[in-house]
């Protein structure tokens, strides 16, 4: 199984992602969060990210497509995966379809979580991460059991740096400009399935379920 999903920023691919990746038992693959641990380490590429991802913008593909190709090369990754956040621009989706060719596979379906902009602005203000394992809480809908800790690992709860002021509108005007041409480059491809993203985080996560069913099959 190899699966991209794709929304807005707050769309919940991250909440919908672990779900499905957790079902299906393949990793989850996050780019944001793996950008997110590399400026908490303070890596070579967490220094270049930190304060590209604080304004909103995206970095550059070459950079992310290297780091994508070397996760996916792992062995857990055999079995496929559901990928978030990537790819997030057409280079990055022509480069993932290349290198998936070079090995004889490809992805099997592309879910596009729909949510209105209303209801993204709420889920982005309430949202709180953990510093230590990336959970994301929501301050209504999902909150942690002890107010600013983790209840998987009781990590400290921050709100984002790109969860504040201005970083949130260029993200939108990013996600449209950048990443929503991909949900036509895979319709084209036949495997583009798009699911409403509102409601309880349950019946998201059995339509997303559901829309991957057939290329489970
Ligand atoms: P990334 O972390 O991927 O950010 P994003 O795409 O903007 O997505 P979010 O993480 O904000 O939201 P989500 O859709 O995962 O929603 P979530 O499940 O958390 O990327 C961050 C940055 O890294 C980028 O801006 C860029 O700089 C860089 N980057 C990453 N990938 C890159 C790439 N490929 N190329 C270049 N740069 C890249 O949910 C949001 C909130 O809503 C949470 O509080 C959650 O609890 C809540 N929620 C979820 N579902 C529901 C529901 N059904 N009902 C109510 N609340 C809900």
């Amino acid at each position: 199984m190899r699966i991209v999903l794709l929304g807005p920023p707050g769309a919940g691919k991250g909440t919908q992602a672990a779900r499905l990746a957790e079902t299906l038992g393949v990793p989850h693959i996050s780019t944001g969060d793996m950008l997110r641990e590399a400026v908490r380490d303070q890596t070579e590429v967490g220094k270049r990210a930190e304060g590209i991802m604080k304004r909103g913008d995206l970095l550059p593909d070459a950079l992310i497509s290297e780091l994508v190709a070397g996760r996916l090369a792992r062995q857990d990754c055999e079995r496929g995966y559901v990928l978030d956040g990537y790819p997030r621009t057409l280079e990055q989706a022509r480069f993932l379809e290349e290198f998936l060719d070079r090995s004889g596979t490809s992805i099997r379906v592309a879910v596009n979580l729909e949510v209105g902009e209303e209801e993204i602005l709420s889920r982005l203000d309430k949202r709180r991460t953990c510093r230590g394992c990336g959970a994301a809480y929501h301050l209504d809908s999902s909150p942690p059991r002890l107010p600013g800790r983790c209840d998987r690992c009781d990590g400290e709860l921050y709100q984002r740096t790109d969860d504040l002021g201005s970083a949130i509108s260029r993200r939108l005007e990013v996600y449209q400009a950048q990443t929503e041409p991909l949900i036509r480059f895979y319709d084209d491809r036949r495997l583009m399935h798009k699911v409403s993203g509102s409601g309880p985080v349950e019946e998201v996560a059995a339509r997303v379920l559901a829309a991957t069913a057939g290329a489970r099959s």
